[in-house]
């Protein structure tokens, strides 16, 4: 069974080997398990993984402050990939925004990467503008990606702040 969890402290360093199995096998930039660490400092930052088995499949990450979601990693195993893994975190992140009454969900995408394109543009996000030759291993511009989360969605329920604890 899958199960989507928040990962702490405990939880990178359970998973540190598996985090960065995937991390290695899917940007040309990977993350170091201290940048992870670094990321974990910050009270705005958040990480969850999709766990079966005790085996983590895939991982999000990204700071919620103010009225706004910045998505700044998400990831899936490759052997995993296409098993809809990637949307299923994506659309908790988004319930979870939607619930705690944030209004917009930001990120950066390559213009290449069209697998992670396709998902956000599957969840409704737009191309909001483009930041230049912001990739420096490949020079390539990002796009910048947005999503409006529905004010009757956040009206719905209310579940106050994310907690870390
Ligand atoms: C992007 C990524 C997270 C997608 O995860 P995934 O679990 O394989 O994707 P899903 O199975 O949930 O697919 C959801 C949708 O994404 C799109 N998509 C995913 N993989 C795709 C591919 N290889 N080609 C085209 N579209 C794709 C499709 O629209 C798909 O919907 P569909 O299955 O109804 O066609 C995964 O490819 C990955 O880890 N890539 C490397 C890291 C990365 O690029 N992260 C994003 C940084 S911005």
């Amino acid at each position: 069974m899958n199960q989507i969890v928040r990962i702490g402290w405990k939880g990178l360093s359970l998973y540190a080997e598996q985090i960065i199995e995937i991390e290695n096998s899917s940007f040309p930039s990977p993350w170091s398990i201290n940048a992870f660490k670094e990321e974990m400092k910050k009270s705005i930052s958040h990480l969850w993984a999709l766990i079966r088995d005790k085996k983590i499949l895939g991982y999000i990450c990204f700071w919620m402050f103010d009225t706004e979601i910045q998505i700044i990693n998400l990831a899936v195993h490759p052997e995993n990939r296409r098993q809809k893994l990637g949307q299923s975190m994506l659309k908790r992140m988004i319930e979870a925004g939607s619930s705690n009454g944030l209004q917009s969900i930001w990120l950066e995408v390559r213009p290449s990467n069209v697998p992670a394109k396709n998902l956000y543009t599957k969840f409704g996000f737009h191309e909001a503008g483009r930041r230049k030759r912001y990739y420096n291993d490949t020079n390539e511009d990002a796009i910048i990606m947005m999503l409006k989360l529905s004010a009757q969605e956040r009206d719905k329920q209310h579940l106050g702040p994310f907690s870390k604890s």
